[in-house]
């Protein structure tokens, strides 16, 4: 690998498709930071629920965007597990984020401007010295548009739905495919059709339908596109 250059890496895409498997081991390779900004979201979903500033679906927009400055929101490696896990105000909240209060209340979250506004500004600061691999769904048309590499992942609703299906009856979950099939196209719709910061592919992003990829092979591949752009860029 060239020394020294570093790049800036934009995963964006549908959800349940597998970006933060493939940004978490293409960082790990390279050594570079990864930041899941999905996990920004869920976090600020997380601080609303606690302080009853989202209540039956509702959010009470004027005031979470007041609070806004009072949420501190970092990453900390956990050495034991190789992960990275999200820090709310200073507490491990990384489980938590993960359950479903958040994620049933986490898309309304997303669609507000003002949050979307303090989140970019943080994501832009953890990337000004590069070297970061980040997965999202706006971060190669708004965070990171001149990214040097953008990669912009989907698979099949079907495929999605069956690897969400097995992933939840692991966990001992009572649910149907039809339903888990249904949730994977809503939030398809959600993501694409919201006023701000729709998810779309950027014009200039690469796309990878993992549909019948392996994790390896999907990682092989992204890891050439890096040494590629490190390359062409003549270092
Ligand atoms: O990737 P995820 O499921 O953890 O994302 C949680 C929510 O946040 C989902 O509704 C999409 C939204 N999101 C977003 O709007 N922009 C991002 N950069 C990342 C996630």
């Amino acid at each position: 690998m060239p020394e020294n250059k570093k790049i800036v890496i934009a995963v964006d895409g549908h959800s349940s498709c597998g970006k933060s498997t493939l940004a978490k081991a293409l960082a790990s390779r390279l050594n570079y930071a990864y930041i899941d900004t999905g996990a920004m979201y869920r976090a600020v979903t997380l601080y609303g629920l606690r302080n009853n500033l989202i209540a039956n679906g509702k959010v009470d927009e004027a005031e979470l965007t007041a609070q806004l400055h009072q949420i501190k929101i970092t990453f900390r490696y956990n050495k034991v597990t190789g992960e990275s896990e999200t820090y709310l105000n200073g507490e491990n909240v990384e489980e938590e984020i993960r359950q479903l209060p958040v994620s049933r209340n986490v898309s309304p979250v997303a669609t507000i401007s003002e949050v979307r506004k303090h989140l970019v500004a943080l994501q832009q600061g953890m990337g000004m010295e590069k070297g970061i691999v980040m997965d999202g769904r706006d971060i190669g048309t708004v965070v990171f548009p001149d990214a040097e590499l953008k990669i912009y992942m989907t698979a099949s609703p079907e495929v999605r739905a069956q690897r969400r299906y097995h992933e939840l009856k692991a966990k001992g979950e009572d649910i149907s495919f039809g339903e888990i099939k249904a949730n994977v196209i809503e939030r398809d719709y959600i993501d694409e059709n919201r006023e701000e910061s729709p998810l779309r592919k950027a014009d200039d992003a690469i796309v990878l339908d993992n549909s019948y990829v392996t994790p390896d092979e999907q990682l092989d591949w992204a890891y050439e596109k890096v040494m590629e752009r490190l390359n062409r860029n003549g270092n």
